[in-house]
């Protein structure tokens, strides 16, 4: 009855998590959410009001598929800088950066073809990618982020479509790439024409070091194109993101998406364009930063006092993730679910590694709980790995 590519569709286990996350005392480390007492309630009402008093009809209309011309006339101003090379003909406007994954697995995946990733790599594409039954083949990172030399390797013996890949704090490990592999990884590219998709969404979340240039700018918009969402800096429920790339490739991007849904929610992107024209969008990213910055310190804080020693984690430069590793031989879904009991989640990280590895891993989310909640929930982990060391001997060795 379902179409080929149908049957191996599976629901992704972090939905399953967090559908049981929602019961009340739970502290949930899991989602992948941002704060919503940081949402820019105020001048959002406001920007609401303004645009369905002066331009109701229009926001409520149907509109183009490219999106909102001044929405991207703004982002294109943002996206050049100093290099004025691109139009808005560069820019097309998503129902959240998801849309524009599944868009391009449209554009690019046909049945069986080779899509590269990072290892590990976030879930959402990993799921657009394989909707359209494409082979993923994972790539090895470092602290640095992708291994170059890994993918080099890779490229001898396959022809991918693309290869997908977050350059600031990736979900789920927080690790972003360095200026160097920024460069390597660009030359690279061209000289194996190598199409790269450059997923943004948490570029702007920097707490400390200055924000690195995005492969998109460093490369001229040449073999890249980028993605990103007002998701993180504005609120996920408006879904209003966009991608941007060579004029020939966001044309048959809209193509692709008329078929989709024609366009992005009217009233989203002009609430979206009216809230930046007020001019409060940079300020109210700083307190974003700062906030999320103080949450992770206090992560980092309560990682140190409550859990045993032979447990590492990295110390993320922004975003809102941080990544784990307990001692090899652990299993980070046995714990999880000893840890539900105790009513505080966190995601497996095997779930986002393509080649199943990864089995002693985590993702902590800081941005999503208080200060409070971040040294219960972290305690309440602490607890249970001790609790389990006491258990048995056998798995005290595996996870102290
Ligand atoms: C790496 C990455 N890409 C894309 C998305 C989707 O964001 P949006 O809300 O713009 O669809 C997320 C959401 O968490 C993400 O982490």
């Amino acid at each position: 009855m379902y179409a080929d590519r149908i049957k191996d569709l599976k629901s992704s286990a972090i939905r399953d998590i967090l559908k049981l996350t929602a019961r009340p005392g739970m502290i949930s480390l899991a989602g992948g959410l941002p704060a919503p007492e940081m949402f820019p309630l105020e001048a959002l009402q406001a920007a609401a009001a303004q645009v369905l008093s002066r331009n109701g009809s229009a926001a409520l209309q149907y509109s183009i598929t490219e999106g909102l011309i001044p929405l991207r006339e703004k982002i294109v101003k943002e996206l050049n800088g100093d290099n004025a090379h691109l139009t808005i003909e560069n820019v097309v406007i998503t129902q959240g950066s998801q849309q524009a994954l599944e868009l391009l697995s449209k554009l690019f995946i046909d049945k069986g073809r080779v899509v590269f990733t990072e290892n590990p790599s976030y879930l959402g594409a990993l799921q657009a990618f394989r909707l359209f039954q494409a082979e993923i083949t994972p790539i090895s990172s470092d602290e640095d982020g992708i291994r170059v030399d890994a993918l080099r390797d890779a490229l001898r013996n396959q022809k991918p479509a693309f290869l997908y890949i977050m350059t600031n704090f990736q979900n789920p490990t927080g690790i972003s790439l360095s200026l160097e592999r920024r460069h390597e990884l660009l030359q690279t590219a061209k000289e194996h024409d190598l199409l790269i998709i450059e997923d943004d969404p948490y570029g702007e979340l920097v707490f400390e070091g200055e924000p690195l240039p995005s492969l998109f700018s460093l490369g001229g918009g040449k073999n890249v194109i980028y993605l990103s969402t007002f998701s993180k800096t504005i609120a996920p429920g408006l879904r209003v993101a966009f991608a941007a790339g060579s004029g020939e490739i966001i044309s048959k991007l809209a193509m692709a998406k008329q078929g989709t849904d024609l366009q992005t929610n009217t009233l989203g992107q002009y609430i979206v364009n009216e809230y930046l024209e007020s001019g409060r969008h940079h300020e109210h990213v700083d307190l974003i930063r700062r906030t999320y910055g103080l949450r992770r310190d206090r992560m980092l804080a309560a990682l140190k006092a409550f859990l045993p020693e032979t447990v590492t984690w990295n110390r993320p430069r922004g975003g809102m993730f941080l990544w784990l590793a307990f001692p090899p031989g652990t299993h980070s879904k046995d714990l999880l679910l000893r840890c539900i009991e105790r009513n505080v989640a966190f995601v497996p990280g095997q779930e986002f590694f393509p080649d199943g590895s990864g089995t002693n891993t985590a993702r902590l989310n800081f941005s999503n709980s208080s200060l409070e909640n971040i040294d219960e929930g972290v305690r309440r982990i602490g607890k249970v790995l001790r609790e389990t060391s006491c258990r048995t001997g056998e798995q005290a060795d595996m996870l102290l």
